[in-house]
């Protein structure tokens, strides 16, 4: 193999990427502010393998890109046809319908999806869901804590360029009678317009609502809407949603050409925009009612609804918004050794069992490189292991901001940092 071709191998496939240190302090930012609140939601986690039967998503989105175009299949040793998960609701309900756990079930997930779309800045090829979905429940007040979930992570995090968009999809007769009303407009309007419209009109006229064609904006801009076709259950059941959503002052607007990617919904659907991200990708999250999918697997007539969040759109949009700019956590304390005796083997240990993050360097570096080292580690305090302080069982203590330098015994020196990193707040902040 040539030299070129082992340089394009031994990197990430197009449209992944690895996530290092720092940004993946960020990631666990992110996740455990999801996880935390997700639990006061009464929550638990879910995790389902990443690839399943292929079938789990051809049934349930036989007529989308995401399941036609660009799913990831992989046939097995033993003949078995498996897709790597392109979302993850079906999966969920999947096991929803094997385990056959008691309803209302709550759970949330955080996991890898893969989509073969053309990668651009906040859309991969491996993107990363944060995601909730509640089964077995059709009560409207559900609907707004699932978004209420959502909301709350966004202004726990900090976003404030974040806003909700909100539509139902009605009942399935509904949907169905709106998509021939909507079918025959726009065949009807087509005239002139290109064959893909017509094409487009006749197998997904739904999924035409969204295009971002510009000619054809002025004939999507006077199509029938979903909302006037609604029964009035569903006008009903959507009604309810909103009072809910304005008790909780919750903002959103309505959007009757919000058209979700999925065949599944039904019912109440919703997305949230960053206006901090390029439009074409603004969706930070989004999700709805499928209230007949645990059917369509085999399963009893359960309700759900559900929503994911894209973790890599969520971190471009803090980005974008400055967030994170003192998240970066830094260690307790660098150990620097002097004396060369194994003394500083057993500090680090009894500092890292005490609670403390610390570190070292190793490989008998000298005692300036150790120190240019603990300013790297945004370490808060070196520890200097030193021959004259070892005679008297000591070490030296050197706030690394202020350059302050004190002798502690080498016995206190845990607590002393401790009570010290308590006191600046920075230790709890990040355990
Ligand atoms: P989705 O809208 O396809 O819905 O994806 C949810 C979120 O994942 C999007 O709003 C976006 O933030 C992120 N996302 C999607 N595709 C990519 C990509 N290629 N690169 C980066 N981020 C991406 C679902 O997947 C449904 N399962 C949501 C749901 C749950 N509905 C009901 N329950």
């Amino acid at each position: 193999m040539s030299e070129r071709d082992d340089a394009s191998i031994y990197r990430s496939p197009v449209g992944t990427h690895d996530v290092l240190p720092p940004e993946s302090e960020r990631w666990q930012h992110i996740v455990a502010t999801f996880a935390e609140r997700a639990a006061r939601f009464g929550f638990g986690l879910v995790i389902t393998p990443i690839f399943e039967h292929s079938e789990v998503f051809q049934r349930v989105g036989a007529s989308t890109d995401v399941v036609r175009k660009e799913m990831y299949g992989l046939t097995d040793r033993g003949g078995r046809s498996l897709a790597l998960r392109p979302e993850g609701t079906a999966p969920v309900v999947r096991a929803y319908v094997q385990h056959r756990p008691t309803p209302p079930w709550k759970v949330w997930y955080v996991a890898p999806n893969f989509r073969y779309e053309r990668p651009q800045k906040g859309r991969y090829r491996q993107h990363w869901q944060l995601g909730a979905e509640v089964l077995g429940v059709h009560d409207p007040d559900l609907d707004v804590e699932v978004i209420a979930l959502a909301h709350g992570f966004y202004a726990d995090l900090g976003l404030r360029r974040v806003r909700l968009i909100v539509n139902s999809m009605g009942g399935p007769e509904d949907r169905a009678r709106y998509v021939a009303v909507l079918r025959a407009y726009l065949l009807a309007h087509a005239d002139g317009l290109s064959g893909e419209f017509r094409a487009r009109a006749e197998t997904h006229p739904l999924r035409l609502l969204d295009a971002k064609e510009e000619e054809w904006q002025a004939v999507l801009e006077r199509a029938p809407q979903i909302t006037e076709h609604l029964s009035d259950e569903a006008r009903e059941h959507f009604e309810h949603v909103q009072r809910g959503l304005d008790a909780l002052g919750i903002p959103y607007e309505l959007d009757s050409r919000l058209v979700r990617g999925f065949d599944y919904y039904t019912s109440s659907t919703f997305e949230f925009t960053s206006d901090a991200l390029d439009a074409a990708q603004n969706a930070v999250g989004g999700g709805g009612r499928y209230d007949q999918l645990a059917e369509e697997m085999g399963g009893p007539v359960t309700p759900g609804i559900g929503f994911g969040i894209g973790i890599e759109r969520v971190l471009i949009a803090c980005e974008a918004e400055a967030l994170f700019t003192d998240l970066t956590s830094g260690l307790d304390a660098f150990v620097i050794d002097g004396v060369g005796d194994g003394t500083v083997a057993v500090l680090v240990a009894a500092l890292r069992e005490s609670g403390l993050r610390a570190d070292r360097a190793y490989g008998g570096r000298s005692v300036k490189a150790q120190w240019k080292l603990a300013d790297r580690c945004r370490a808060a305090y070196g520890v200097m292991v030193g021959r004259a302080e070892s005679e008297r069982e000591a070490v030296a203590v050197k706030n690394l901001q202020t350059g302050e330098q004190i002798e502690v015994p080498r016995a206190q020196v845990a607590g002393w940092i401790r009570a010290r990193r308590q006191k600046s707040g920075l230790t709890e902040e990040h355990q």
